[in-house]
């Protein structure tokens, strides 16, 4: 069974109905969209000015592709972050060129394959083995809550060398700062009125207070020491411009750090586990063969799609799609959406773990902000699911799932789950 969605007409599309995300029907907006104004205007309410929403593979890789053109400096959420609060609020992903370089490379090397490989993947394999064994004491659980949760942040904390007594605490500011207009999630609502008190933090989130206070005073003990997790390397390392990180550059790099592997990589979990059980051919092949398992990867990361968009502004006039872009204007890329290009990739909303070069944009692509982590993200959702399935016989449904209500995250919030084991 394949799950295609139901169309909706291109005068209905309203890519800001967060509602409508949560029911699910933003597939069908933006197969809409693709088939019939793949370059759109989206109106958006004031303060915000509206924005491009670009949905077809190739013009998303062009947007991804073309820093200078696209800039990432005027922020790349939908939020329209005032100048005076810019500064304040960027971390690496809101800079461009040499800095960004600079601040990318203190850490890159950490995420290369072979170092992942090294330093974390026995660390790795027990963690997910013991994850599974304890969910599997059950047979009826929420597969959220019991698999995917917390699994990515306890990689963080470690990569993040977290001592183990303050993991907990970890987790429960990692879940105050995701999914910011999930009423489920947080108290502060990006589009509430309250919300206007945080606008100068990260995701206009209190939590992001506390978890800074935490990340420096982990730096203030680990400057002049010789560690070598990523907090001994951003309190030690000089970037290559030779500008050392100010406070704030160390306190937006943290929190990035710890926001944007975890509830990513959860969902991208949660989202193939629901394919899985929403086409059994899929499954069955996958543990007839679990050998499939490692290179169906990337097709999980198709599928899930755990980030909707990001956005870029245009630093100048220019044509896309057959459409004028102005100077200034919002452009946003739905790499989701890209990611079900049927031109790209036939059949697009069938999980096919026999699909070969699945190119797809589920870390951005061809930008120089591709996702600093993906290595890693590739190496637990592999893990997870070598461990996982081999021990499951049967898994279905039990009860009804609750999406995550966003346009930016494609996350699943409740999961209930009945499996049988095997053997
Ligand atoms: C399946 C899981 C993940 C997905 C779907 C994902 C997606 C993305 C995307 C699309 C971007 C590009 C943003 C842009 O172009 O503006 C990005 C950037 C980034 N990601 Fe991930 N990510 C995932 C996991 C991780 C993990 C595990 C980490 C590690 C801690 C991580 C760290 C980062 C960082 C630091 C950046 C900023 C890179 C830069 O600006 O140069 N991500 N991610």
């Amino acid at each position: 069974m394949t799950i295609t969605p139901e169309p909706v007409a291109l005068d209905q599309v309203n890519l800001n109905d967060l509602d409508a995300f949560q029911r699910g029907e933003g597939w069908g907006m933006l197969h809409t969209l693709r088939n019939e104004d793949p370059v759109h205007w989206q109106e958006e309410e004031a303060p915000n000015h509206g924005y491009w929403a670009v949905t077809r593979y190739e013009d998303i890789w062009a947007v991804d592709k073309d820093s200078e053109t696209f800039t990432s400096t005027d922020f790349v959420n939908l939020e329209e972050v005032e100048d005076e609060l810019r500064d304040a609020r960027r971390s690496l992903l809101e800079t461009d060129g040499t800095r960004h370089q600079a601040l990318r490379k203190l850490i890159q090397r950490e995420f290369a394959p072979r170092n992942l490989m090294k330093n974390y993947e026995a660390f790795l394999r027990e963690l997910t083995k013991n994850t599974v064994d304890e969910a599997l004491k059950e047979d009826s659980f929420d597969f959220v809550e019991k698999i995917s949760a917390d699994f990515p942040i306890q990689v963080l904390a470690r990569l993040l060398d977290v001592p183990r007594e303050h993991t907990p605490q970890l987790i429960a500011w990692g879940n105050e700062m995701v999914a910011n207009t999930d009423p489920e999630y947080t108290e502060h609502l990006l589009d509430s009125p309250e919300s206007e008190k945080y606008k100068h933090l990260p995701f206009r989130s209190p939590t992001v207070l506390d978890v800074w206070e935490y990340g420096r005073g982990l730096r203030d003990e680990r400057v002049g020491g010789d560690g070598a997790d990523l907090v001994s390397i951003l309190a030690n390392k000089m970037p290559e411009d030779g500008i050392p990180l100010s406070d704030t550059d160390f306190n937006q790099y943290f929190s990035l750090l710890v926001i944007a592997g975890n509830e990513t990589t959860r969902h991208a979990i949660s989202q193939t586990m629901l394919a899985l059980i929403q086409q059994p051919e899929a499954l069955k092949a996958l543990q007839e063969q679990p050998e499939l398992i490692g290179p169906a990867v990337e097709e999980f990361l198709r599928i899930a799609s755990p980030v909707y968009h990001f956005r870029r502004t245009a630093t100048k006039d220019v044509e896309l799609g057959g459409k004028q872009i102005k100077q200034g204007d919002k452009v946003v890329m739905w790499f989701g959406s890209g990611n079900r290009d049927e031109s790209v990739f036939p059949d697009p909303y069938r999980l096919d773990p026999t699909r070969t070069n699945v190119d797809h944009m589920t870390f951005g692509k061809g930008s120089p902000h591709l996702c600093l982590g993906n290595n890693l993200a590739r190496m637990e959702i592999k893990l997870m699911f070598e461990e996982l399935l081999p021990r499951i016989d049967t898994v279905a449904l039990n009860g009804d799932v609750r999406r995550v209500r966003s346009n930016f995250v494609n996350g699943i919030g409740k999961f209930p789950i009945t499996i049988t084991k095997k053997g």
